[in-house]
């Protein structure tokens, strides 16, 4: 780090440790002095009177916290002789084991628990460790698909999207991805996604096109077998009845994603081989265009239960007082937000949060 590097945000370190009743986003890359910073805020707000008791700081792991503590420790016991303010800082160093600096996480434990009547939740809830989260959520996932046993719309859109080439641990992947983000899943319980289903090409004029080429295509070339992979599925599509066409166009996804350019020489001529070149990459690209508004209107069908699973649960947790880590911060978002009391509470309780 270099002193040049220092001088040009010597501004921004001053508002950072005097700017004390302003809030502020500090942003800075690894070992810039973010911490250092955070420390000369933490011992100005000390010496101009903040009690300690009155101050929380967070950071997101356990050692890093331990880590804060100690620094701001060093702070103030550097601070100590300081003449006007040396009783506030030895009272400061006197509680500081008991200051709330924590990780994220234990930060909203603590509110938790003391909002617990306004959030209703169980006051001894307790915090599921991370591993034992997820496999109780692959557990009650499993539970969940077979509770859906007879449920015909639900079994419909679960074959449609596996037909399409979702596979069952990517739905699987989709609920715990949505578990850990509880917001997304509430907006989309509230705007449920909708994707309207893809119009289907004239199949038989895609074949048309491709014969058109593929009648002098060269032997062995690479765009001569993409565009006869094209024809086996446009032929496949033609048999196929309206129920099938989707698990056809699926099975030949592989063809239509195809790059093969061809070369020029065994197509007698760049003229010859652009234009088998086009209508390959035209007819590949309509019918993946069909296949991935298939796939997006499957998944629209299929997300209701899956965030349907993650409400489900998230009620579930709370009655039983089993919460897991992104419940905490959830929770406390929605108790600071919607219960005017536990916001003044928390007013009252905390002078500075950094
Ligand atoms: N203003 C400054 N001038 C010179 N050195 C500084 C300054 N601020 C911090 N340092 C030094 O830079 C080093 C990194 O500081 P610090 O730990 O505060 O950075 P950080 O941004 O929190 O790092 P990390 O990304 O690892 O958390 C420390 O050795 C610290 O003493
Ligand atoms: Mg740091």
């Amino acid at each position: 780090m270099s002193c040049e590097h220092h001088a040009n945000d010597a501004a921004a370190r001053r508002v950072i440790g005097e700017a004390l009743d302003q809030t502020l986003f500090v942003e800075a890359g690894a070992g810039t002095g973010k911490t250092s910073a955070l420390v000369d805020r933490f011992v100005a707000l000390v010496r101009g009177g903040t009690e300690i008791d009155r101050i929380a700081a967070v950071t997101f792991t356990e050692k890093a916290a331990a880590e804060l503590r100690e620094r701001v420790r060093g702070a103030l016991e550097q601070a100590q002789g300081e003449a006007d303010v040396s009783p506030r800082i030895a009272a400061a160093l006197e509680s500081l084991d008991r200051a709330q600096i924590s990780t994220i996480h234990s930060f909203a434990q603590t509110l938790l628990r003391a909002f617990s009547a306004q959030a209703g939740v169980d006051p001894d809830f307790e915090v599921q460790d991370p591993v034992s989260t997820e496999r109780r959520r692959q557990e009650r996932w499993r539970l969940y698909l077979e509770s859906l046993d007879g449920n015909r719309a639900a079994e419909e859109a679960i074959d449609r999207v596996l037909t399409l080439g979702l596979l069952t641990g990517e739905i699987e992947r989709l609920a715990g991805d949505l578990s850990h983000r509880p917001t997304m899943a509430e907006l989309l319980a509230a705007n449920p996604l909708s994707a309207s289903e893809p119009s289907w090409p004239d199949v038989g004029r895609l074949r048309a096109d491709v014969e058109s080429v593929t009648s002098g295509a060269p032997e062995g070339d690479h765009l001569s077998g993409r565009l006869n992979g094209l024809l086996s599925v446009l032929q496949a599509l033609e048999r196929s009845g309206d129920g099938e066409r989707e698990a056809t166009l699926a099975a030949g996804a592989n063809a239509l994603a195809n790059g093969y350019k061809g070369n020029a020489s065994k197509w007698g001529g760049k003229d010859r081989k652009a234009a088998a070149l086009e209508i390959a990459e035209r007819v590949s690209g309509e019918l993946n265009g069909v296949l991935a508004g298939l796939r997006a209107a499957a998944l629209a069908a299929l997300l209701p239960l899956v965030v349907e699973f993650v409400s489900r649960e998230e009620r579930v947790r709370a009655r039983e007082g089993s919460l897991t880590f992104d419940d905490l911060i959830v929770r406390v978002r929605e108790v600071l937000r919607d219960n005017d009391g536990a916001r003044e509470a928390f007013r009252e309780r905390f002078a500075a949060l950094l």
